[in-house]
């Protein structure tokens, strides 16, 4: 039996309107942007009806790092199932232990524990608490634009329109403009506890901060008591081109949040790692945080697969120079689009197509959809392209990308494509 195709998709795509999101629905369809993953595999994607096939370019901003079924992900999963299962989450666990160990190893500085989450906003929730809990002050520094998460602590660190329809959310939660070091010394006190920030902000539309402000960061945390935070959910894993994105910096923070590709794109697993001293913090009571999925065992045998297979200095050889490529063709069409596109951003394969424009922004995932790649805009700088393929992209494949992304820059450059999608918004 299949599970793909179960139901047409006009049945799937009123479903999905009556009993799951109504908005959602009514905004894909709108911009014939009705896509229903069905078949996947490798950096492809197939609509449900078999009519359309893109290359995902979003990777759900990491998740698919290693590809859709990762065959070595697909074995290790296959062949845990004979044993494993969730395991239980009070009692010790070889499997967390053994994936603890392997982070402890791989993490930057002496980094050393882990405490495993479902999703990354919970383990963001789980920093922030580590820093409330140890440094004994309220206040957490994040960055205007940053995006940490849509659960408790993680939410209180966003912007304004993710936060006021839930208000009244908790307090103590304050933003300063991102790799702005004199901001942050301003911000920074004798209450702060900790600053987050994500090595290189996602849904600020790829922002590359400067070479120094991280070093700027850390000397600011620790002169006033801070502690510093990292969120490598979308940075960490090999996407820039390192293990973690934070070593292109040259500084080790205190707490790392890892997520999304720690998946394999198959189990949802997601990890806090930090100093062993914080770890005092569970001493006298260990039972204080807990979660019931959180390093489920089978999570945690893909998990180490995954880092065994991104931490390989083949696999990151590959992702740098798959990162040349694009790095030569991108500029190419920078110079070629200069109409429409301003910049290009990258750190690896970190990749942001900045328009000129929020409107060209938002249009350029439609000019993609039409010509094969699966791309979204940057949510808090609309007028950036995401470009996030999967890191096992092989090189005949990424010309493949650059011919489609051609081809989308081209139709986005239309003034009939422009207009006719005009058009639709305005009818909004
Ligand atoms: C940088 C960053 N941190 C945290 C999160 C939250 O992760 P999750 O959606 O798994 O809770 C996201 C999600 O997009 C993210 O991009």
């Amino acid at each position: 039996m299949s599970f793909i195709g179960r139901i047409p998709k006009d049945k799937v795509i009123e479903y999905f309107s009556q009993y799951v999101s109504y908005g959602k629905a009514k905004f894909f369809t709108k911009f014939g942007m009705d896509f229903v993953f069905g078949k996947r595999e490798g950096i492809y994607v197939w609509d449900i009806d078999g009519k359309r096939e893109l290359i995902n370019c979003h990777c759900n901003g990491g998740v698919f790092n290693l590809g859709h079924r990762n065959p070595q992900i697909i074995q290790t999963l296959n062949q845990a199932l004979y044993e494993l299962d969730i395991g239980n989450h009070h009692l010790i666990s070889e499997h967390k232990a053994l994936l603890a160990k392997k982070l402890a190893e791989l993490t930057p500085g002496n980094i050393k524990y882990t405490v495993f989450c479902v999703g990354g906003g919970e383990a963001v929730d789980l920093a922030i608490k580590i820093a409330r809990a140890f440094t004994k002050r309220p206040k957490i520094i994040s960055a205007v634009g940053g995006y940490h998460g849509h659960t408790g602590f993680a939410l209180a660190t966003g912007d304004e329109k993710y936060k006021k329809p839930f208000e009244p959310l908790a307090p103590e939660f304050y933003q300063v403009p991102f790799n702005d070091l004199s901001a942050l010394e301003k911000a920074v006190d004798d209450k702060t506890a900790a600053v987050i920030f994500e090595t290189v902000p996602a849904t600020l539309g790829i922002y590359v901060p400067d070479k120094n402000f991280f070093k700027g960061v850390r000397e600011i945390c620790d002169r006033k008591g801070a502690l510093m935070i990292i969120d490598e959910v979308q940075t960490g894993l090999g996407r820039t081109g390192k293990l973690w994105g934070i070593e292109h910096f040259g500084v080790v923070p205190d707490i790392m949040i890892i997520g999304k590709g720690l998946s394999g794109g198959i189990y949802p697993i997601t990890a806090t790692c930090f100093r062993e001293e914080l770890e005092s913090v569970f001493h006298d009571d260990p039972f204080i945080h807990i979660s019931t999925f959180g390093g489920a065992e089978l999570g945690c045998v893909v998990a180490e697969k995954v880092l065994e297979i991104s931490s390989s200095s083949d696999f990151l050889n590959h992702v740098n120079g798959l990162a040349d490529f694009f790095a030569k063709e991108l500029q190419r069409l920078k110079e070629k689009f200069s109409s429409i596109v301003e910049s290009i951003r990258q750190l690896g394969l970190m990749m942001g197509i900045k328009m000129h424009n929020e409107f060209l922004g938002m249009m350029a995932p439609l000019a993609c959809y039409q010509e094969g790649l699966l791309c979204v805009y940057a949510n808090n700088d609309r007028s950036v392209l995401q470009f996030l393929p999967p890191l096992i992209t092989t090189s005949e494949q990424a010309k493949e990308i650059i011919r489609r992304l051609e081809r989308s820059l081209l139709l986005l450059s239309s003034e009939e494509f422009q207009k006719k999608i005009f058009q639709k918004v305005m009818e909004s």
